[in-house]
This record gives structure tokens, sequence and C-alpha cells, in this order.
């Protein structure tokens, strides 16, 4: 028997080691080794692992309703977690469609785009722009607006459609001339849009922070000024939050910190059940709702999956959300932000922090690679991202374990 582990060159790395347990920040080990998960499992545990209140909820619920087919039935968990997201987004932003993961999310969300302009009589809108260098996930649709020659996908890439990639300009502690970097791009895609805006159906961001690329930040003057551009030429905005939603940037999204646009979509996952089940949300406007609706079926989205809308994982996203909105919850975060923000590293580049995040390159993938070896050998968790380490706890963190994590890996760096 042998387990086929995501992202492992299975030749080269050591067996996977055995988790037996999990309790908050920490996953304790078969070799009775004890771990602090410094990256939250894939950045979705916001609440650490084995939170309690979810592991009732989920019980609770899976003695009551287990799984439904999402047609014609629908169950209060799903109508729930809709209500309490409508709660914090937009009032634009009201129509809810489940699936189970943050790739199929996207997927939703870029085939939505496209049949909202076609169900409009608008077939020439074949095309998709992105930030170069994104990761939206590992199915077809999500890799071809990704980072297409990143090592993740271009073993795929004579598959891919056609887009349009846009530069980013990167922001962290060392950047200059940031303004004058902004403008050239801006005035890129413009001139890009004027020849062939009307060929494209919609721009994919992930909104402030590119996670996978490397934990990379870009200002929110400069997505305003984008988003902008692009809605000039009737270009739709897809924002992926799988990775931002659920206050990982300091805010609830990261389209909270945009001051004057909103995207038209919206995908949702990761935290989005406390990291306990796989659960994701497309969230559209209203405008590109009624533009499925018709007496003709084919204009219908005819898109579903087996578990949609699972009723236990909603469930879960339920309690999770309600614990991420206490106050105490609320003042964790602030307190792991302001943290980050004030504390120094010597002897790393780059250095950046965004909300829960904080990020810096060490000089090469090597050297990210040691350093993640030395903390683990001291009980920490990290993985690094090529040269990038970076640090993304769940909210149950204290300030002394994150004080100890720093404290050890500046014992290393120096
Ligand atoms: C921004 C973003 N979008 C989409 C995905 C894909 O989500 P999933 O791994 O659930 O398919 C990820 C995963 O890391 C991500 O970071």
């Amino acid at each position: 028997m042998k387990i086929w582990r995501p992202f492992t060159q299975e030749k080269i790395v050591p067996p996977a080691i055995k988790v037996v347990k999990g309790d908050g920040l920490y996953l304790y080990t078969e070799n009775g080794k004890k771990y602090a998960d410094m990256i939250s499992s894939w950045w979705v545990n916001i609440h650490g692992h084995a939170n309690k209140e979810i592991a009732e909820a989920i019980s609770k619920q899976a003695a009551t309703l287990e799984q439904v087919i999402f047609t014609a039935f629908s169950h209060q968990p799903a109508e729930e977690i809709a209500e309490k997201l409508k709660s914090v987004l937009p009032n634009s932003l009201n129509k809810f469609f489940f699936s189970d993961n943050g790739s199929t999310a996207v997927e939703v969300a870029l085939k939505m785009a496209y049949q909202f302009f076609k169900n409009n009589g608008e077939t020439n809108r074949k095309i998709y722009m992105h930030l170069e260098g994104s990761y939206h996930g590992d199915t077809y649709g999500a890799m071809s607006v990704s980072g297409r020659k990143s090592m993740y996908h271009f073993n795929f890439s004579d598959f891919f459609f056609d887009t349009i990639s846009i530069k980013v300009p990167e922001f962290h502690e060392e950047t200059q001339n940031i303004e004058q970097r902004e403008n050239k791009i801006i005035k890129g895609v413009e001139k890009t849009l004027e020849q062939r805006g009307h060929e494209v159906c919609a721009l994919i961001v992930e909104p402030l922070l590119q996670a996978a690329k490397g934990m990379v930040v870009y200002r929110s003057e400069f997505l305003e000024r984008l988003i902008a551009t692009v809605r000039k030429f009737g270009v739709l905005v897809i924002f992926d939050e799988v990775m931002t939603g659920f206050y990982r940037t300091g805010r609830f999204f990261a389209m909270d910190y945009l001051k004057h646009e909103k995207p038209d979509l919206l995908c949702i996952s990761k935290a989005l059940t406390g990291g306990f089940l796989p659960l994701s949300i497309t969230v559209a406007t209203e405008q590109i709702y009624n533009a499925f609706l018709s007496d003709d079926f084919s204009k219908a989205f005819i898109h579903g999956h087996s578990y949609t809308g699972n009723p236990i994982a909603c469930a879960a996203a339920c309690k999770s959300f309600d614990i991420l909105m206490r106050e105490e919850t609320i003042r964790n975060i602030k307190a792991i932000e302001e943290f980050h923000k004030r504390t120094k590293l010597q002897n790393v580049h780059n250095r950046r922090s965004l909300g829960v995040m904080t990020a810096f390159d060490m000089t090469s993938v090597e050297a990210a690679k040691e350093l993640a070896d030395q903390l683990f050998e001291k009980g920490i968790f990290v993985r690094p991202l090529g040269k990038t380490v970076y640090l993304l706890p769940p909210y149950c963190i204290s300030i002394d374990e994150l004080d100890w994590v720093y404290r050890e890996i500046s014992h290393v760096l120096n």
C-alpha cells in the first residue's frame, strides 16, 4: 500500500509523519512529538485544530441530515451560512453557488463570467485576464488563469486557453518607486484593452496577496485602478478570496480594503469551515444571476457536484463564522497583526506583512529549506514557498507562542 501525496516528489522526500491528534496550534505525532502548525495546515484551520465547538456542530448535523441532493431540496445550514456571509458582504453580492473546493469555486466563477456574456448575446468575449504568477487552483480552467509557467502548472501548458497576463507591482519593506511601476502597468493594461477589450470577459485576481506565488503583497490603490480600468471595457471582475477570506488579511475579506470597487464574482473556500470539511462558495451579483434566468434550460448554469452544499460542511461553516465574529477572536487577530508589524527579523529580505500573514525571503531555496528543517527540530512547522518563508498561524495562537516562534527563527537566522 502506498499513499500518493499531493505536491510531493515521492522519490526524494522522507516518508510522511503520522499525525495522531490535533489540538489548537499543535499537531501530535505517532512518535510522541508536538509541532506548532504555523501555516494552519495549508491556510485552512483558522481556529486551530480539533476545535470542540465545531466538532460538536458537525456531530449534531451528521445525526440530523448528513447529505441531500441540492436541486429540489435545500436545508437550514446552507441557508444560514449564506445569510451570515451576506451580512459581511457588500449588498451587491447576494447569490450563493455552493461547491466543495477552492479550484472549483474558481472554475464556477470563470464559467459564470463567460456564460453571462454568452447569454446576453456577446459571444466574442472568450479571454480572461489574470495577474502574473497567480495561483487559482489545479483544475484546467484555474491553471489557465494562474502562473502558467510556474512549477505547479507548466507540465500542462499545451492545454491552457488564451489569456492576458498582467504584471504585479510587488510591495515590501524595500520597495521603491511603487507609484511609477503601478502607473506603467496600468497604462499597459489600458493599451492592451483598447485593442482587445471587446474579447475579454473577466479579470481574475487574488486580491492584495498572491499567496502560492510566494506571499506577494501589492497595494489596494493599484487594485482599485486596475479594476476601474478593466471596467471601462465592460470586463467583469472576479476576486479569488479562497486564501484571503476570513480575516487572513486583517479584514473579513481583502475586498474590504477597497474604497470604490467591489467584485462581480467572489470565490471563497479554505477557512470557510474553520478547516474541518471541504466546502466552497462562488458569490455572484444579482445582475449576473439574472442573466441566467430564462424559459430556455440551456441558459441555466448547468454545473454541479455530488456533494454540492453538503449540510455537515455548512454546519461547520456556520459555527466557524460565529467563533470568528466573537470579540475575543477579533482581538487575537489584531494582536497577531500588530506583533508581525512591530517585530523585526535580521538577515532576511523583502519582509512583508498583511493581517495575520508575515513573510520574508531567504537568499536561496536551500536556505529557506534549511531554516524550515531547523525550526522543525524545535517543534515548529513551516513550509517555505521557494525561497519565501512565511507564518500564517491560526487565531488561537497566543502572543507568548508567537514570540517563541520569532525567537526561534531569529536564533536560527543569527
Ligand atoms: C487563491 C487560491 N485560489 C484557489 C486555490 C485552490 O483551492 P483548493 O486547493 O481548495 O482547490 C488556492 C489554494 O491554495 C488558493 O490559494
